[in-house]
């Protein structure tokens, strides 16, 4: 492992590269990282390196995001097949169907789909600011929120928005934190505080949310609680790797994960051996062609300049 390493760190370098990652991949890939982020702090980074390669350890989604902010860079994914059931649940000609349905409408976007159904929006959001941005859209207008029907579900609870539809999609690894498996866990650890991520399907339940020591974060949400909680013990309700950061911020403290189950299997694609391949033969090159990227472009930076 550690001649890996050292060969990814010495070829990193040598090809003036930048490894991003998300912090449900690997603990030796997010160690490995140049920066870990949520799918906003990714995209951040994304925009504003000055690297001549972008090496993407996430999903194929989070890659074309940044082939689509950074079109001049060469941006490689190590694992080619890691795709996202969130992003592989809505399809261009259902979006097109939709908005003819419903002329006028504001489509808002989650990061986490395709550059084509991008490039059909008008705002692109991440779970850290999907709340600003559809408080930014004027109460008049309709919204269609896609993919996730929990995040864009627990959006429209929070803001109380009536003219708002939401997409019926769903994260595999997210919707299986539900109600009856936080409140398990819950008595099993009655002084912790529990994390959860939007996209959770308990999200937009009053069981859970009026509870005293529920609180509903994107990923960097989650780990910023942590950090500055006078609390000792979290229960942490997203995907489990998380709990890797979270452990090297806070020693002392304890992360229990909400199940056994919440892995993201796509995110695990990306290992030390195909990270050094990737960087030794270029590969998999993620580009989006011109026009789709100009066109995908004006959600992502709507969304940028929001928050
Ligand atoms: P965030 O990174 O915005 O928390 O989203 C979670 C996720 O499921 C990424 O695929
Ligand atoms: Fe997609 Fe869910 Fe995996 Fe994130 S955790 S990449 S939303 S399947």
């Amino acid at each position: 492992m550690e001649n890996l390493i050292e060969k990814i760190k010495k070829l990193k370098q040598e090809k003036n590269a930048i490894i991003l990652a998300h912090y449900y991949t690997r603990p030796e890939i997010q160690d490995v990282a140049d920066y870990l982020g949520d799918s906003l702090g990714l995209a951040k980074k994304a925009k504003e390196t000055d690297a001549d390669i972008i090496v993407f350890c996430g999903v194929h989604f989070m890659a074309e995001t940044a082939s689509v902010i950074s079109p001049d860079k060469k941006v490689l994914i190590p694992a080619k097949a890691a795709g996202c059931s969130l992003a592989n649940g809505i399809r261009p000609r259902d979006l097109i169907a939709w908005k003819k349905e419903n002329p006028g409408a504001v489509v808002v976007t989650y990061v986490n789909t395709t550059a084509d159904i991008k490039a059909e929006s008008d705002y692109c959001c991440t779970s850290s600011n999907a709340l600003d941005i559809v408080n930014s859209i004027p109460e008049d207008q309709l919204v269609l929120f896609i993919p996730d029907k929990n995040l864009g579900g627990y959006i429209k609870k929070v803001t109380g928005r009536e003219k708002m539809e939401v997409w019926d999609g769903m994260c595999i690894v997210h919707e299986l934190i539900d109600t009856d498996t936080i409140l398990k866990r819950m008595t099993e650890y009655p002084e912790a505080d529990v994390l959860i991520h939007p996209e959770s399907n308990c999200s937009q339940d009053p069981k859970i949310l009026d509870l005293p020591n529920t609180y509903m974060y994107s990923t960097a949400g989650i780990i910023n609680h942590a950090k500055t909680s006078p609390k000792n013990t979290f229960i942490i309700a997203t995907e489990q790797e998380t709990i890797h950061k979270l452990q090297k911020d806070n020693p002392t403290k304890t992360f229990v994960p909400i199940a056994d189950n919440t892995i993201c299997v796509n995110m695990k694609k990306v290992t030390l051996e195909n990270l050094l391949d990737c960087l030794e033969k270029e590969q998999y090159e993620v580009k989006v062609p011109e026009q789709m990227a100009k066109r995908a472009l004006i959600p992502i930076e709507r969304m940028l300049e929001i928050k």
